[in-house]
């Protein structure tokens, strides 16, 4: 029987009520990562995107981060093709609040558990061409058997030059420490991170060598100290909160991953440090950083903050031998 106007207007609005977030079902072990939306920072490109396909392919909601919309259009397209759900887009530049606000309105989630993956990253923005420049033209002296050296110690010196440019120090942070952490926030205040929520962020193994409170000893090249120290920074401001909202954390560690950005420009800079010191920075592919991922959330559930080592074979506890060896470049 179909209610009168009159009934209808005199009801009751519907009672919206936040989710019951089951801590402990019964005997039932807890599962590892239940099926709430992920939401990825840095899913345009790189690791991020795969990671996304990935979670797509195991039947995960995702919703996408990045700041372009041909890049999300893209990505949408691969993971409906491939039986994904319909992923939500997320467009904001996230060193910029008003973006993020719009972003995160748009997606209608109040207190919705989700997972959050902030794998966004930059800092090399400021610096870029000057760095890959010097390179290339020390690639080329090696190739003609003249690098010296001396040479090294000079790109050294100009890249730490570089680095003390405040606007150098403002790229990385902005997107390394403060984007994430403001995104992680809006999640917070809105009850999206839960003690069943999952975190997840990926470091490189210079940025988990690099201890914030003794920059001056930070391990590898020079032109990649700024977003190590506030990568690793960003890393652990989000465990720190992820630990007080209960939420669990992996920090996953990869070495150099091939096929990034990142990646190729390493690839290029260890022959010129290997033709000096004895140097060895594993490698991995983006494939495999994403086959680690979904296998390390969604078996293992203790500790629930941890850090885990990405290698060639899978996943382990121990850091492995990786060395750049270098007080250059
Ligand atoms: N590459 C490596 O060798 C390596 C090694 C270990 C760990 N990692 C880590 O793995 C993750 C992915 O790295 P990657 O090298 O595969 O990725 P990447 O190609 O460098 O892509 C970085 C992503 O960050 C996003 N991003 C940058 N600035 C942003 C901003 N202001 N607002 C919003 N998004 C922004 C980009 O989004 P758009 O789509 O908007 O461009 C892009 O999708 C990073 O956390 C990185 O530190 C990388």
């Amino acid at each position: 029987m179909t209610a009168s106007l009159e009934q209808q207007r005199a009801a009751p609005p519907p009672v919206v009520t936040r989710p019951e977030i089951e801590l402990f079902d019964g005997n039932k072990e807890r599962e590892p990562l239940p099926k709430y939306p992920i939401l990825i920072l840095g899913a345009g490109q790189g690791t991020g995107a795969e990671i996304a396909k990935r979670f797509a392919r195991e039947g995960y909601p995702l919703i996408l981060g990045t700041r372009s919309k041909e890049k999300f259009t893209r990505l949408r397209e691969v993971i409906v093709r491939n039986g994904g759900l319909e992923p939500q887009p997320f467009i904001a530049d996230i060193t910029e609040t008003a973006e993020i606000r719009k972003a995160y309105l748009s997606l209608q989630k109040e207190g919705t558990p989700l997972h959050y993956f902030p794998l966004a990253a930059g800092g090399l923005e400021a610096t870029g061409r000057q760095v890959l420049d010097t390179i290339a033209r020390m690639r080329i002296k090696l190739r003609k058997g003249t690098l010296t050296r001396e040479d090294l110690e000079n790109a050294t010196a100009y890249f730490a030059e570089l680095n003390a440019t405040k606007s150098a120090l403002k790229a990385a942070e902005d997107i390394n420490l403060y984007g994430i952490l403001e995104v992680m926030n809006a999640l917070i205040e809105n009850g999206n991170i839960t003690p069943t929520s999952s975190i997840l962020t990926l470091s490189s193994s210079l940025s988990h060598d690099a201890d914030p409170d003794h920059p001056e000893n930070y391990p590898g090249p020079e032109f990649y100290r700024l977003v190590a120290l506030t990568k690793e920074t960003g890393v652990r401001a989000v465990r720190k909160k992820a630990a007080i909202q209960g939420a669990a954390h992996v920090d996953l560690v990869a070495p150099e991953i091939s096929g990034t950005d990142v990646g190729n420009l390493f690839e290029k800079t260890i022959p010129l440090l290997q033709h000096f010191l004895p140097t060895t920075l594993g490698s991995v592919t983006m494939d495999q950083v994403a086959n680690a991922a979904y296998a390390e959330l969604r078996e293992r559930q203790e500790p629930r903050q941890r850090t885990v080592f990405v290698t060639e074979t899978g996943t382990s506890d121990k850091r492995p031998q990786w060395s750049i060896g270098t007080p250059y470049l």
